[in-house]
């Protein structure tokens, strides 16, 4: 009987590419449905938009896979760096989910996050002053130059990792990122090996000597609040969670305006409109394709079709989000749509604690890059980029986008940049 299941993953790259047709066609035929994984592994899909929201806020459907592995070991796979690294707060249910999450939450205040827009504008100008030091008729490299440093800068700056150590780390994270699905290769091994012993270092360095960073609140709350396998967790999860996603969201977001002109035109007359584009951007571009495993505990059932206990339940989050039930013209970017919130940021307890850093520095980045290089241009064919993360279902972003970022604009108009030249 398994064997007649379709494989879910593993994508062809004219799939990975646009899997948006591919889910439509699969979301027409069921919006719930039995799968198996890349890796061998049975799972349930879930491509309709209600049944991914009821998928997300249902306490039957639990986050925690370690329980999940010892209670039916066949069900899935681990990932490096291992279970030592997986106690975080989207790894575990309430109690231990509310106790994890509201320590981090006090770095993530409305308050703390306006705080860092003048360190983000900063990060930004700097890279785009590196950019604009290859000459206004150079190819640039749109995401290793920008799209990606920002990110992981403003991460490092929120937990207090020193800028001297960040691009070690930095490089560490690509390869463990690249090669998170599947077997993993020496390289992985060394990486996670390498992150692993950073970060205590840096809890044992913070221990010393604590400052106003979220590394030194979380210490603060070891043995009482949190354990260390629990701190050094959630630094773990953070780091991931903060940059890459963030990365995917900005170039996916440069490529589908280069697609839609008439889109970017309209940013262009009025910056006043990048909030709402952003959250249409991430709607149609699919930064986080997929949710994270989950679990169910009891027999569950979704739009209508039962789930028994102890499967696997795979979120489709990109495919949710084109559901023409809950998006009129789901295919269509338009970033004056008044149709309500998406699932990009997820939905329930585990709702992205991030979303407004997230949304925070996407803004600044648009509104810097624009601001700078409104005429920029892609410097290959369409067809020719590289989207990125092999069978990996939880990212979807861009290798590299090769760019023409045209001359530098003296007078900056959207956003409070520094005036170049
Ligand atoms: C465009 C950028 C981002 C997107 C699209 C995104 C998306 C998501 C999604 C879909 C989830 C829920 C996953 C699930 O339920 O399985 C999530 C959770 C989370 N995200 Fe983000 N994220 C982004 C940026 C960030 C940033 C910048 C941070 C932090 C610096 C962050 C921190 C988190 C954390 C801590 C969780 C777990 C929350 C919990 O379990 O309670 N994210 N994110």
């Amino acid at each position: 009987m398994t064997d007649t299941l379709s494989t879910w993953g593993g994508w062809e790259p004219a799939i990975r590419d646009d899997p948006f047709s591919h889910f439509a066609e699969t979301r027409a035929r069921c919006p719930v449905q039995r799968v198996r994984l890349a890796d061998g592994h049975p799972a349930w899909v879930v491509l309709g938009y209600n049944a991914a929201r009821q998928a997300l806020n249902d306490a039957r459907i639990s986050k925690d896979m370690l329980a999940a592995l010892e209670d039916n070991g066949d069900i899935v796979a681990e990932g490096l760096p291992g279970p030592e690294f997986s106690r975080h707060m989207l790894n575990v249910d309430p109690p231990d989910h509310t106790r994890l999450r509201r320590l981090v939450s006090r770095a993530f205040v409305p308050s703390r996050i306006a705080a860092l827009e003048p360190a983000i504008r900063s990060i930004t100008d700097d890279l785009l002053d590196e950019l604009d030091a290859a000459g206004p008729g150079a190819t640039v490299d749109l995401i290793q130059g920008y799209a990606h440093p920002l990110p992981f800068r403003v991460i490092g700056e929120l937990l207090g990792i020193p800028a001297a150590d960040r691009p070690r780390l930095h490089a560490w994270f690509q390869v463990l990122l690249t090669c998170w699905a599947g077997d993993p290769p020496s390289e992985a091994v060394e990486a996670s090996d390498g992150i692993v012993a950073y970060l205590r270092e840096l809890v044992d360095a913070k221990r010393q000597s604590p400052s106003d960073d979220l590394v030194s609140v979380l210490v603060a709350a070891e043995d009482d609040a949190l354990t260390t396998q629990e701190l050094l967790s959630t630094l773990f999860q953070l780091v991931v969670a903060g940059h890459d996603t963030t990365a995917s969201l900005i170039g996916n977001a440069v490529v589908a305006l280069l697609d839609h002109p008439g889109q970017l035109d309209a940013l262009l007359a009025d910056p006043g409109r990048l909030p709402a584009a952003i959250d249409e951007l991430i709607r149609f571009t699919a930064p986080v394709p997929h949710a994270t495993f989950r679990v169910t505990t009891e027999p569950v059932t979704l739009d209508g079709v039962p789930i028994p206990p102890h499967q696997q339940v795979l979120v489709c989050l990109g495919s949710a989000n084109r559901d023409p039930g809950r998006f009129p013209s789901p295919d269509v970017l338009d970033i004056s749509r008044s149709d309500g919130p998406n699932l990009g940021f997820g939905h329930g307890i585990h709702y992205c604690l991030g979303a407004p850093l997230a949304r925070l520095e996407a803004r600044v980045a648009f509104e810097a890059l624009l601001g700078r290089h409104p005429g920029l241009r892609l410097a290959v064919d369409r067809d020719a980029l590289t989207w990125a993360h092999g069978d990996g279902l939880v990212l979807r972003g861009l290798v590299s986008l090769p760019v023409v970022l045209g001359p530098s604009r003296r007078q900056v108009v959207l956003g409070p940049s520094r005036p170049q030249g």
